[in-house]
Order: structure tokens, then C-alpha cells, then sequence
């Protein structure tokens, strides 16, 4: 067990059954604040999988289900959620000011994290759904929507994080996918950068995956890169 402050990432748990979710996370949290429990977890194991990856560690617990609806249906599936006390949890920015107010103002104990344009968007495929312009226009403008509408946590990509501060400023938590350490494989991510890079140019919490589930030794993948993180 680790001396050191557990590091600012979180270890996404995308994990086929609850049994290799739980020995995740148990393996990665004397290292890591958060663990992240994704849609198909969340859907396929049921509210449950929360506590399981808990554990007694204490760990934070990022609940990552992308609300976006009606402001009164996402105001009820928070209010539903927050019963299992995640420290994060994300909304769609592009569902509206209205529909994140009302994540923020059902959930209050939580911190709505907005996703601003997914990375999976193209310029070609944002403008197919009415999106015109440069991508990352769309993510500074859908930022400061959410952050107006009460959004403490913003997710973006790493290329996107340094612009995304200057537009909220300080004291927005900037949570970042894409990242990867120096010699990792970068798999279906397009754009990524390593864990220190992320961090400085603003970043808050670095959401990890394959490179720490994947590896052979989990935890020890973990404590690699959280003292990787702290030299
Ligand atoms: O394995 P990897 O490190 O690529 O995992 C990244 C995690 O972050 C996955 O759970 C993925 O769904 C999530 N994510 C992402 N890109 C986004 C938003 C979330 O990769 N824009």
C-alpha cells in the first residue's frame, strides 16, 4: 500500500462481468481517487455495481451515464443515481442550460460533469447534426453553457483542455479521457496525450482504461503511473 496521495485518475472499470470490475478495482484503488463505472457496466450489472466496486475503499466513484433527455426526466434519473452517492456524475451539455440545471439542482450532494462534444464527433459529423464550424468552438461554447448552468466538472479531450480552462477559468474540475502513458498502446483513442502533458495544461483528473485494465498486474500498472505522476 502506497504512502503517497492516491493520484488524481480515474480507472475506467469497462469491464465484461462484475466479478473482473470488482478485482479492478480492488487491485487500483490504494493507487488511484477514482474508479468509473460506464453505461454498459451500469446497464448490464444494475445499481448494484456501484457498491461492489466501492468496496471499504473509499474510493470516489465516477458514474458515467451521459444523461441527456427532458430537464424533468434527467432531474429524476439524478435524484434516482445520487441515492448511490458517485462523486461525479455526467450529463450531455448539448441536452440544454434547463436540462443541466436540473442535474445540478436534483443532485446536489454530486458534481454534474457536462461532456461537451464527444471525441467520436468529426467537424463532418457535427455539422451533420447542425454543428457548424470548428469542433473546438462547439466544446468552448457548450463549456461555458454548462458551467453557467451550474456544471462543477467539465469532460474533455486533452487537446481541448488548455482552451477549455481559459473559457471557465479556475475551479471548474477539467476531467480528460485520452490519455496515455509515453510507450502505451493508444488503441481506438485518435487523440491523446501522456498523463503528465494532461495535467499541464490543466487538466484535473485523468480518466485511464486499457493501459492500467488491460495490463497483466492492474495494480501495478496503476502505481506506475500514479508515481509517474509524483516524480
Ligand atoms: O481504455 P481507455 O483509456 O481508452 O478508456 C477511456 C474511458 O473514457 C472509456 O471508459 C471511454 O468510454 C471514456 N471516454 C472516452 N472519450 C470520451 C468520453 C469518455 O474515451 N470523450
Amino acid at each position: 500500500m502506497t504512502t503517497r496521495p492516491r493520484a488524481p485518475i480515474a480507472v475506467a472499470l469497462d469491464a465484461p462481468d462484475v466479478e473482473t470490475a470488482a478485482q479492478w478495482a480492488q487491485a487500483v484503488t490504494p493507487y488511484v481517487a477514482v474508479v468509473k463505472v460506464g453505461l454498459e457496466l451500469f446497464c448490464r450489472t444494475g445499481p448494484s455495481i456501484v457498491e461492489t466496486v466501492r468496496g471499504g475503499s473509499g474510493v470516489d466513484l465516477f458514474l458515467d451515464l451521459k444523461l441527456h433527455d427532458i430537464p424533468n426526466t434527467v432531474a429524476g434519473a439524478a435524484r434516482g443515481v445520487a441515492r448511490l452517492k458517485p462523486r461525479y456524475l455526467t450529463v450531455h451539455a448539448s441536452g440544454g442550460a434547463d436540462m443541466v440545471k436540473a442535474a445540478v439542482e436534483s443532485a446536489p450532494d454530486v458534481t454534474i460533469a457536462a461532456v461537451t462534444v464527444l471525441t467520436s464527433m468529426s467537424a463532418d459529423a457535427l455539422a451533420a447534426v447542425g454543428i457548424q464550424g470548428l469542433p473546438l468552438d462547439a466544446v468552448r461554447r457548450l463549456a461555458a453553457l454548462a458551467v453557467g448552468a451550474g456544471a462543477g466538472a467539465l469532460v474533455c479531450s486533452p487537446q481541448e483542455v488548455a482552451a477549455v480552462r481559459s473559457e471557465v477559468g479556475a475551479g471548474i474540475i477539467l476531467i480528460t479521457p485520452g490519455v496515455r502513458p509515453v510507450g502505451a498502446d493508444v488503441q481506438d483513442q485518435a487523440r491523446v496525450a501522456t498523463p503528465a502533458q494532461a495535467l499541464a495544461d490543466g487538466a484535473d483528473l485523468l480518466v485511464i482504461g486499457r493501459p492500467i485494465t488491460g495490463a497483466r498486474d492492474p495494480g501495478a500498472a496503476a502505481a506506475e503511473i500514479a508515481a509517474s505522476l509524483s516524480r
